[in-house]
């Protein structure tokens, strides 16, 4: 009884609150003779609150990073500098993995809910910024991918 009751809650801790979708966002760049710039601001040209920035830089060629999803975190992806490709994967059986590229400073990749990513071919001046609608929270990872597979199925449920 005690295990079930265990197991249970385990399943149920595992259950994504948000719908699983990625989509390209293109933001508008404020250009004029001096150059470019873009502003990002919370529930207007992107779908959430950021409560966190933090960017990846310097990635030494041929390192593939990622290799996990989220349980609930929103996040927006872009490539200030350089380009490195994100590979998407929802878990489905029907589902081809999707390769995005990203190498432009106007291009947000908006990732939310149960989506295995990797993030591959960094380009040696690649920053890519990540705009995230919580902080960092271990217990939100899912690390393994056979057990994110598994709780994709839960949450068909
Ligand atoms: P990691 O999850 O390996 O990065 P990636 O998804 O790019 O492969 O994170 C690298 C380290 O940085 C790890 O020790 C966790 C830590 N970290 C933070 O402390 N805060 C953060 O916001 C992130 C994303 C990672």
């Amino acid at each position: 009884m005690e295990i079930l009751q265990k197991n249970m809650n385990k399943n149920t801790q595992k259950k994504s609150l948000v719908p699983t979708k990625f989509e390209s966002i293109n933001f508008e760049i404020k250009g004029d003779s001096r150059g470019s710039l873009i502003a990002i601001e919370n529930n207007k040209n992107i779908p959430f609150e950021i409560k966190r920035v933090y960017y990846i830089f310097d990635t030494k060629i041929g390192v593939e990073r990622g290799f996990h999803a989220h349980l609930n975190l929103q996040q927006i992806l872009i490539a200030v500098s350089g380009s490195c490709q994100i590979v998407l994967d929802n878990g489905k059986p029907e589902n081809n993995n999707e390769i995005i590229t990203l190498n432009n400073p106007n291009q947000g990749l908006y990732i939310s809910g149960l989506i295995w990513r990797k993030m591959i071919n960094f380009s040696p001046d690649c920053v890519l910024l990540v705009l995230a609608d919580d902080f960092y929270n271990e217990s939100d990872y899912i690390r393994n991918y056979d057990e994110f597979l598994k709780v994709v199925k839960s949450n068909e449920q």
